[in-house]
């Protein structure tokens, strides 16, 4: 079925959220590589709304910074006064004037609300007629919330806030989750009518409802299949839950399009990673930013990437990386860092205790051991040698190192940038290249070897070196008499 399209989403974001003890604005806070209000405008969007709109006050201006950033199709208005979840609605009408159609109300602060299921209520509010719908949820422990009071048949005659509650009433296990669809004319017109007089002295949106059940309108519920999905976070357990929660949900969409996590448990992967089927994710691993793992490929354990993007069956171990391009076959780690800008060929290899940055390496070229390759540009085909050093900082300013095509560089190497290794071009264990090397030389940059014999006989005399010197030196010479 389809549902009519909101004329708007309001979400409420305006209060302090104190209980996260935070200098962070609560809906900022970060879940599954988004914050909690870009969970709740992401499940709103899949209805299409012709308007988002999210209220701002607290922190209002790092809010709307945010906003700006990550959701520039939302109209921010400011509450200046956190006077009530009524006063926050009245606001955004006295702001943007009555809104005709159906205006769905929520909360930046439940990230783990579906979108199917704000469609259910939209469905809901349209398929009965109703002037409100509100979203409930038959809870565990409703101390807090607002408790859903029904006659003896059934109707929905009333929201009562646990403070205004009677005991009888705190005893009704049906809350109000604060998600709404209301018709937006009579919102407009019902929401100016709602008084001060309870516990908080705060206009309660809640109100509304029984004001437009007084002047005869209908009023509904819709119960929430699972009420986990409009408990709010208000403070960092109740955010580690949620973050759990919403992990889940992915690693199994993940796994039901044909993905293998082999320990769930210990995979962390934020909202929005692709990974093709067949690729495998193993223990201790997390996928970050607009991180993608292609086919075939297998990432972990022990690796956290973050926007890198992972090609076809290649293998990533005990890794950590950064704005890397991994081709496909490719292979890094164990033990590798990759930062920003680095760039491995199909079948290339980036080893173990090699850290890379802003660094490009060509199809099928291997640094295997021990490297650091910054600011450089290796080639097809090329091997590094062993414990090899790109030096790309003169103290001051950055530089360039290119190595071409099917060279080798020596192990135990420095290059010292700008410097460039030509095609097919070789360099000496040991050296320090610091000029140009043309394709296919050798060079040998480091001192020439000097052996003065019989030294550890003279000055380190009665050692248990010279004792072994003396012991090979006398079978030697008995070998040579032979
Ligand atoms: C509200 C409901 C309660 C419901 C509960 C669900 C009312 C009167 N009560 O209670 O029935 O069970 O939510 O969580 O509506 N906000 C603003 N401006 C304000 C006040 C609040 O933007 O002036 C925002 C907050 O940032 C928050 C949301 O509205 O995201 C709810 O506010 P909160 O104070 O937590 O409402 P509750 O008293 O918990
Ligand atoms: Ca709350």
């Amino acid at each position: 079925m389809s549902v009519p399209r909101p004329a708007a989403v309001i979400v409420l974001a305006a209060g302090e959220g104190t209980r996260m003890k935070s200098r962070t604005p609560k809906v900022l806070h970060e879940l599954c590589g988004r914050a909690l209000v870009d969970h709740m405008l992401g499940a709103a969007r899949g209805l299409r709304p012709e308007r988002l709109i999210v209220v701002v006050g607290h922190a209002r201006e790092r809010v709307e910074a945010h906003l700006a950033e990550s959701a520039p199709d939302v109209l921010t208005v400011v509450q200046s006064r956190q006077n009530g979840t009524g006063h926050a609605v009245r606001t955004v009408l006295e702001a943007v004037g009555t809104i005709n159609g159906t205006v769905l109300v929520t909360y930046g602060d439940t990230p783990l609300l579906r979108e199917e299921t704000l469609r259910e209520l939209v469905e809901r509010h349209a398929g009965d007629g109703n002037a409100v719908t509100v979203l409930t949820a038959v809870v565990p422990d409703p101390t807090g919330y607002g408790r859903i009071i029904r006659d003896s048949t059934g109707a929905v005659l009333e929201i009562v806030e646990e403070k205004d509650a009677t005991p009888e009433q705190r005893a009704v296990a049906e809350m109000n989750s604060g998600v709404y669809a209301f018709d937006g004319l009579l919102l407009a017109d019902a929401v100016k009518r709602v008084g001060v007089a309870n516990a908080q002295g705060e206009e309660y949106l809640t109100d509304v409802l029984s004001i437009l059940r007084e002047d005869g309108h209908r009023v509904g519920a819709h119960i929430a299949a699972d009420y986990v999905e409009v408990e709010g976070v208000n403070d960092r357990v109740q955010l580690s839950f949620a973050r759990r929660v919403l992990n889940d949900r992915i690693l199994r969409d993940h796994m039901r399009a044909g993905v293998t996590i082999v320990d769930p448990s210990s995979t962390w992967i934020d909202a929005g990673v692709v990974i093709e089927p067949d690729a495998v994710i193993h223990p201790d691993t997390q996928l970050h930013g607009a991180t993608s793992v292609g086919a075939g490929a297998a990432i972990g354990p022990a690796s956290t990437l973050t926007d890198t993007v992972v090609g076809e069956d290649a293998v990533v171990r005990n890794a950590v990386c950064e704005g890397a391009e991994i081709g496909a076959q490719a292979s890094v780690g164990p033990y590798a860092y990759l930062r920003p800008g680095t760039r491995l060929g199909r079948k290339g290899k980036i080893g173990t205790y090699v850290e890379t940055k802003n660094a490009s390496i060509g199809e099928g070229s291997k640094v295997p051991h021990l490297t650091y390759v910054g600011d450089a540009t290796i080639g097809s085909g090329s091997n590094i040698g062993a414990a090899c050093v790109f030096v790309n900082y003169d103290g001051v300013e950055k530089h360039h190192t290119v190595v071409g095509d099917h060279a080798r560089v020596g192990s135990d190497n420095m290059l010292v940038a700008p410097v460039r290794v030509g095609d097919g071009a070789y360099t000496a264990a040991g050296s320090v290249i610091t000029n140009d090397v043309p394709p296919g030389a050798m060079a040998v940059a480091r001192g020439r070897q000097r052996n003065i014999e019989g030294w550890v006989t003279r000055r380190r005399a009665g050692t248990s070196s010279a004792e072994a010197a003396r012991l090979a030196l006398a079978a030697q010479e008995e070998a040579g008499q032979e």
